[in-house]
């Protein structure tokens, strides 16, 4: 039989590179991949335990509802479903995204909303608003993995700023902020996710929400508040968004159910001020016209019942206990040289390991071993994190966290050892829990990384 004209080559050859090179954009050059795409492919494997991605677990969304809902989205309203909406999303989706915000106590005007396609998009029509070649663009350190391939497809000049257990360090801003007034610059905003981090876990202080909202409103600067995590909370007090603290003047809001119905929905929000969304909306335009209909319908539907919420409280049950069975595995398992977050939220975990292990190093190990992780490296720009990594805690059930972490602390102990037996010096080895039985050494507070 012969080929079909279209066969695609496996991978293309230098001299195909070559031909296409000439025609590249500026902007391709300092374009960067996903970690976590990259990982994915790797992990797709069903023997491997991906500790890796940020993946809910849809498993526990019911199938039947899930049905239920689509039968009466086709029997109600398939024409309008399948057809093309609005740019800025139907207002019903948008008095959707109004109820979500309401529970974390924000009150959105319904007009300085747009629905867009995932908080990722969100993040990119911010950018391609506000971003021009060499624009500072503040962000923590480490940041979230995704945004970075963002930054630098605008060419954003990256400046991050350490976070500790309270989050991102305030007076570091202002130090740079400083330095950047000296030379004449003024970034464009700083993009903070300040509740349960993505990927450190750690949550903004109170003092600290107020302080950067003040810095914001005083020095008349954009604050991008990405709040994927809010409503997952299992433990502590909630914190007001820095969205609510300012009122919507100087913070720029970026939403998504993701986290707390689907990400395969696609569907996620911002919330800027007047003169900001005009520009979004006509980059969403030429993005992609308006986001899925039928997603929008399905949200539509699915908050009609009226126990949205009811289902973000169990899924967050769930990963709290998850969360529980990885800090236990890490306790366990882990040397006593590392140290991890205890995140009251969200889906990560945020451990550091001696100066002398790299984690992307370690990743090719562990993975031999059939378990993955994100190599720190990846929430940093330039290079910082090499010690560290990013563990999920909400994809799998609690045996497969546990069996994760312990290949993974295996691996780590081989690396331990084999340094011990390269300088001569004779680490411990031996897991916290059997070295160090006091409870009082358990809490382990977010270091800073190595290097930085
Ligand atoms: C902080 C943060 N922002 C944005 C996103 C993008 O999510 P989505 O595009 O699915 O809404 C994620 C996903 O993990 C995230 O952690």
């Amino acid at each position: 039989m012969p080929e079909p004209p279209h066969r695609r080559r496996a991978h293309a050859s230098s001299s195909d590179l070559e031909r296409y090179a000439g025609l590249f954009a500026e902007r391709t050059r300092v374009m960067r991949s996903s970690a976590m795409r990259d990982l994915m492919a790797v992990t797709a494997r069903p023997e491997v335990i991906s500790l890796a991605g940020g993946l809910p677990d849809t498993s526990t969304f019911p199938p039947q509802t899930f049905a239920a809902q689509m039968t009466r989205i086709a029997q109600e309203s398939a024409a309008e479903a399948l057809q093309y909406g609005p740019t800025e999303g139907f207002r019903e989706t948008v008095d959707c995204i109004v109820q979500v915000m309401g529970a974390e106590g924000m009150l959105p005007d319904p007009e300085d909303v747009i629905v867009t396609t995932g908080g990722q998009q969100a993040i990119d029509l911010i950018c391609k608003t506000l971003v021009d070649p060499g624009d500072a663009v503040i962000c923590e350190a480490p940041t979230y993995p995704g945004a970075i391939p963002v930054f630098c497809s605008y060419q954003a000049d990256t400046i991050q700023i350490e976070c500790d257990a309270e989050g991102m360090r305030i007076d570091e801003l202002e130090d740079t902020l400083e330095r950047l007034e000296i030379e004449g610059r003024r970034p464009k905003f700083i993009y903070s996710v300040p509740t349960f981090q993505n990927p450190a876990g750690v949550t903004m202080s109170l003092e600290r929400r107020r302080r950067l909202v003040e810095l914001a409103r005083a020095r008349e600067l954009l604050v991008v508040e990405d709040n994927p995590y809010g409503l997952l909370r299992f433990g502590g007090e909630a914190l007001p968004p820095l969205y609510q603290l300012d009122g919507g003047d100087f913070v720029i809001y970026i939403g998504t159910f993701s986290k707390i119905l689907s990400p395969g929905i696609r569907l996620g929000w911002a919330v800027t001020p007047p003169p900001v969304m005009e520009k979004v909306v006509l980059g969403k335009q030429a993005s992609d016209l308006c986001t899925s209909t039928l997603t929008q319908y399905f949200v539509r539907e699915h908050f009609a019942g009226g126990r949205w919420r009811e289902y973000v409280d169990s899924v967050a049950e769930i990963y709290r206990e998850r969360r529980d069975a990885m800090l236990a595995a890490l306790e366990r398992y882990f040397p006593p040289q590392a140290s991890w977050t205890e995140p009251e939220g969200g889906l990560f975990v945020w451990a550091t390991l001696p100066p002398y292990i790299d984690t992307s190093d370690l990743l090719a190990k562990a993975l031999r071993e059939d378990v993955a992780f994100v190599p720190g490296q990846a929430a940093y720009v330039d290079g910082r994190g090499r010690n560290s990594m990013r563990l999920n805690f909400s994809a799998g059930g609690e045996e497969e966290i546990r069996e994760g972490i312990r290949r993974i602390g295996k691996t780590i102990a081989e690396q331990v050892e084999l340094y011990g037996a390269l300088t001569g010096e004779t680490p411990e080895v031996a897991p916290r829990s059997q070295s160090r039985p006091s409870d009082a050494e358990n809490v382990v507070p977010f270091r800073k990384a190595e290097g930085a």
